[in-house]
C-alpha cells in the first residue's frame, strides 16, 4: 500500500513517474528526482536487481544479506555512492563492486566480515575514494584479508578510510602502503595499543589521522618518529588512557615541539592519580617523575661527602691514639725500660748456656740436659722464658748443641 501510494505520489509529481515505479524493485524506494533507491529494513536476504539506471545512490540498510558478489551490482554504472550497512554481511567476493565503475563511495559499516576476497575491492578504473569499514570486521582474520584486499585492490584514487570501532589491537605493517592518495584514516574506538615503525608507510598525503578512544598509554620514540614522517598533518590522539610516568617523557617532549597539529586538549593523563586529566602537553619532567639526573647529582655528593667524613674520622681517631700515646707517655717509658731490662736478663741467660754447651770441657753437663729434654718429649724453646724477643736467639743457640752434642757422644 504503502509503495503504491509512493507512486502515486511521484505520479503526480513527475509525469514519467509510472514506468520508473514500475522498474523500482521489490521492497525498495525509488525517488527519481534525487536519483536514490532505497531498500531499508526489509528483511531481504540478496541485493535486489533491476535497480533503475538513473540511480546514483543506493541505500540497502537492515536487511539480512549475507554474502554480495560480482552478480550483486550490474548495470550500475551510473551509482557512484552505495549504502550497505547493517545487513549481516560475512562474505565479500572476488570483483563484487567491478560493475560499479563511478563508485565514489562505500559504506559497508556495521557487518560482520569474516571473509574478504583479496580483488573484493576491485574496480576497473580505481574510482573509489571512500570506504567505510566502521564495525565491520568480525575478527583478527578479517583484518588481515582486508590488508591484502587492500594491497590487491588497486586503489589508487582512495582518500578517506573509516576503520573505528572494530576493536583492532594492531595494524599490520605497511597496511596502507598501497593507497597513496589516502588523505584521512579514521582508526577511532578501537583497542590500539601502540604504532610502531612502517605502520603507516607509504602515506605521503594524510591529512587527518583519528587515534581518539584507544588503549595507547604513551608513545614510545619508533612511534613518535612514525607520526612525525606525517608531516603537519591533523592527529588526533585524545581519549587514551595515558599514564603520566617517566616512560611518557619522550611523547611530552614530542608534544611540545611537533609540527604535526594535535588535539593536545584532549591528550590528557588517566593515571597516577594525581595527575588524573591534566594536559601532557606542557609537564616537566619533575612532575612525570623522572628524577634520574636529579638522582645521580645527589649520589654522587653523597659519595663527596662520604670521603670527606672518612677523612675526618680517620684524623680523629689518629689524634685520639697520639693523645692517648701523649697521656701515657710515663707508662710507655717505663714499659720499654722493661722490656729491655727483660731482654738482656734473657739474652745474658741464654749467652751463659751457650758458652757451657760450646765448652767441650763441659760437654757431658749439656749432653745428659739436652737428652733428658729429648726423653721428656719437650722442645728446648719450651723451656725458654716466654718473650717474642728470644725466640729468635734459642732456635740459634739450639742448632748448635744439636750439632755438636753427637760429634762429641761418638
Ligand atoms: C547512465 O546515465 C546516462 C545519462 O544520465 C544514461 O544515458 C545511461 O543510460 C545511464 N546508464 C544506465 C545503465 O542506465
Ligand atoms: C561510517 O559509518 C558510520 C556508521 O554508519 C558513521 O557513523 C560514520 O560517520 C561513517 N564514516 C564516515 C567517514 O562517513
Ligand atoms: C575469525 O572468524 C572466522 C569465522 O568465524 C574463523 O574461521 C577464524 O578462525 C577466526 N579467526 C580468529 C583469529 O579468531
Ligand atoms: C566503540 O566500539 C565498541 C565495539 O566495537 C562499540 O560497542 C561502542 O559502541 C563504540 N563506541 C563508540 C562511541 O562508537
Ligand atoms: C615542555 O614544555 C614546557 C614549557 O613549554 C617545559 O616546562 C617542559 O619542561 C617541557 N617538557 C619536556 C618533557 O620537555
Amino acid at each position: 500500500m504503502c509503495i503504491l501510494a509512493a507512486c502515486v505520489f511521484l505520479g503526480v509529481l513527475l509525469l514519467l513517474a509510472p514506468s520508473q515505479c514500475l522498474a523500482c524493485p521489490f521492497g525498495c524506494e525509488c525517488f527519481a528526482i534525487t536519483r536514490t533507491v532505497k531498500c531499508v529494513s526489509k528483511d531481504l536476504l540478496v541485493v535486489p536487481q533491476n535497480i533503475p539506471g538513473y540511480t546514483r545512490s543506493v541505500v540497502i540498510t537492515g536487511n539480512n544479506i549475507h554474502q554480495v558478489g560480482p552478480d550483486s551490482f550490474t548495470e550500475l554504472q551510473n551509482v557512484t555512492n552505495v549504502i550497505l550497512s547493517n545487513n549481516r554481511i560475512t562474505e565479500l567476493a572476488s570483483h563484487t563492486f567491478a560493475g560499479l565503475t563511478s563508485l565514489r563511495s562505500l559504506d559497508l559499516s556495521g557487518n560482520q566480515l569474516a571473509l574478504i576476497h583479496p580483488e573484493a575491492l576491485s574496480i576497473p578504473g580505481s574510482p573509489l575514494q571512500e570506504l567505510n569499514l566502521s564495525h565491520s570486521l568480525h575478527n583478527f582474520t578479517a583484518l588481515t584479508d582486508l590488508a591484502t584486499a587492500l594491497r590487491w585492490g588497486g586503489l589508487w584514487g582512495l582518500r578517506r578510510l573509516d576503520l573505528s570501532g572494530n576493536l583492532l589491537a594492531l595494524l599490520p605493517p605497511g597496511m596502507f602502503s598501497h593507497i597513496p592518495s589516502l588523505q584521512q584514516l579514521l582508526l577511532r574506538n578501537n583497542s590500539l595499543v601502540a604504532v610502531y615503525a612502517g605502520t603507516f608507510s607509504g602515506m605521503d598525503h594524510l591529512e587527518t589521522l583519528d587515534l581518539t578512544h584507544n588503549n595507547f598509554e604513551a608513545f614510545r620514540v619508533d612511534a613518535l618518529q612514525e607520526l612525525e614522517r606525517l608531516g603537519n598533518a591533523q592527529i588526533f590522539l585524545g581519549y587514551n588512557p595515558y599514564t603520566c610516568s617517566c616512560e611518557s617523557r619522550d611523547f611530552v617532549t614530542w608534544l611540545n615541539k611537533t609540527r604535526a597539529r594535535v588535539d593536545a586538549d584532549a591528550v590528557r593523563c588517566a593515571s597516577p592519580e594525581a595527575l588524573a586529566d591534566t594536559r601532557l602537553q606542557g609537564l616537566t619532567v619533575q612532575a612525570i617523575g623522572c628524577v634520574v639526573p636529579v638522582l645521580a647529582e645527589v649520589a654522587d655528593l653523597t659519595l663527596q661527602t662520604s670521603y670527606v667524613f672518612l677523612g675526618l674520622v680517620l684524623g680523629f681517631v689518629g689524634m685520639v691514639f697520639l693523645f692517648v700515646l701523649y697521656l701515657n707517655r710515663n707508662g710507655m717509658k717505663k714499659w720499654i725500660i722493661e722490656t729491655r731490662d727483660a731482654c738482656r736478663d734473657v739474652l745474658e741467660g741464654y749467652h751463659y748456656r751457650y758458652e757451657i754447651d760450646s765448652d767441650p770441657r763441659l760437654g757431658h753437663i749439656a749432653a745428659g740436659g739436652s737428652r733428658s729434654q729429648r726423653h721428656l718429649g719437650k722442645e728446648p724453646s719450651q723451656q725458654l722464658p716466654n718473650d717474642t724477643c728470644i725466640v729468635q736467639a734459642s732456635t740459634e743457640t739450639q742448632v748448635k748443641p744439636v750439632a755438636t752434642s753427637p760429634a762429641v757422644n761418638s
